[in-house]
């Protein structure tokens, strides 16, 4: 009799089209490239909680860190191919996708300062940017702000010469490219998991990154030296597969979008002290000498980068520029 109940499930499965993956919960990839305790990392977890309690289940957030699923340009190629659904990549990562635009936030100093960064990203222009994330399938759910970044090296950068013939890791930014040239440094694209190696060995001689991913990432055990610049800024776009999400129940993609909107209040609650903290913490390890900026040290790197803003108007055009300093409500220093 149990073998006939069992034979009867299975034929009646295949004539009403495998009810039994009907139940299958939809599952949501999420990769990145740092460790589950940086403020992405936790965030990424945060989501994962909310999503399936919100979806009673219906969803399933696998979270995969440490670029064990894909590193830095693989991710975003997955994400098109819908082969992971969710990303959280620095958006000096856009470019290579071939929406150029996205490079223009690396200008040095233009988003140093935590008021401009957040009131460009809340801004309206963010929406005319997304459009063009869209064109390639890849689709913005928000931006998570992780701060300004500083520079580490084997060498003490206290002044723009120092970089002088120095080999600097750069994310895939032209923007970051022209500023590292700007400094008399020789640029290098490497992945951000590869980058404890090659600091490690000697590929590169430096990096530029926000606290809490230089202390979570024990670049601190690899470079001795650390100047808090603040000159440019680390921002993640929270980004899917555009088909995929449009292409999710509608309750689904409400109940997702409200984990989303209050993942955003963890990060923003969380990256600001985990960057202060961990400054603190790799003083404390006694492994780098972090070096606070004087004001004529601060001045000198800023009449050295800011030729980099006008050297950049032939790529995205005067206008292009003076809406983002509008929009973010930046001013450019007088030199
Ligand atoms: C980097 O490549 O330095 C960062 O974008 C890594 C990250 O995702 O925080």
């Amino acid at each position: 009799m149990k073998r006939f109940a069992v034979a009867f499930a299975a034929v009646l499965a295949l004539v009403l089209g495998e009810p039994a993956l009907a139940d299958e919960p939809i599952v949501i990839k999420f990769s990145h490239v740092v460790t589950p305790d940086a403020p992405k990392g936790k965030a990424a977890q945060f989501f994962k909680e909310l999503a399936e309690k919100y979806t009673n289940g219906r969803v399933k957030v696998e979270v995969y860190p440490n670029s064990s699923l894909y590193k830095d340009k693989e991710e975003l190629e997955a994400l098109q191919l819908n082969t992971v659904q969710l990303l959280a990549p620095s958006i000096s990562k856009f470019g290579p996708l071939g929406v150029k635009e996205f490079d223009i936030f690396d200008l040095p100093f233009l988003m140093s300062d935590d008021n401009h960064a957040h009131q460009m990203t809340a801004s309206p222009m963010m929406a005319e940017l997304n459009k063009k994330l869209e064109a390639k399938n890849v689709m913005p759910l928000a931006y998570w702000d992780n701060g300004a970044q500083v520079y580490t090296a084997n060498k003490p950068l206290i002044m723009p010469d120092d970089f002088r013939g120095m080999k600097m890791r750069i994310q895939g930014s032209k923007v970051l490219d022209a500023a590292a040239r700007e400094l008399g440094a020789i640029p290098q694209i490497i992945a951000f998991g590869e980058l404890y190696q090659a600091l490690q060995t000697g590929v590169v001689d430096g990096e530029d990154n926000v606290p809490s991913n230089i202390w979570t990432q024990k670049f601190y055990d690899v470079q001795k030296y650390m100047t808090l610049s603040n000159h440019g800024r680390l921002t993640y776009g929270l980004v899917t597969n555009k088909a995929f999400w449009n292409s999710l129940p509608e309750d689904v993609r409400a109940n997702l979008d409200r984990a989303v909107k209050e993942t955003n209040e963890f990060f923003n609650g969380v990256a600001a002290k985990e960057n202060a903290d961990a400054i603190e913490k790799i003083k404390a390890s006694g492994k780098t000498d972090v070096h606070v900026q004087t004001e004529a040290e601060k001045k000198a790197w800023i009449a050295k980068l800011m030729p980099v803003h006008t050297e950049m108007q032939s790529r995205f055009g005067k206008d292009f520029i003076d809406r983002i300093y509008k929009a973010s409500g930046f001013t450019p220093p007088q030199i």
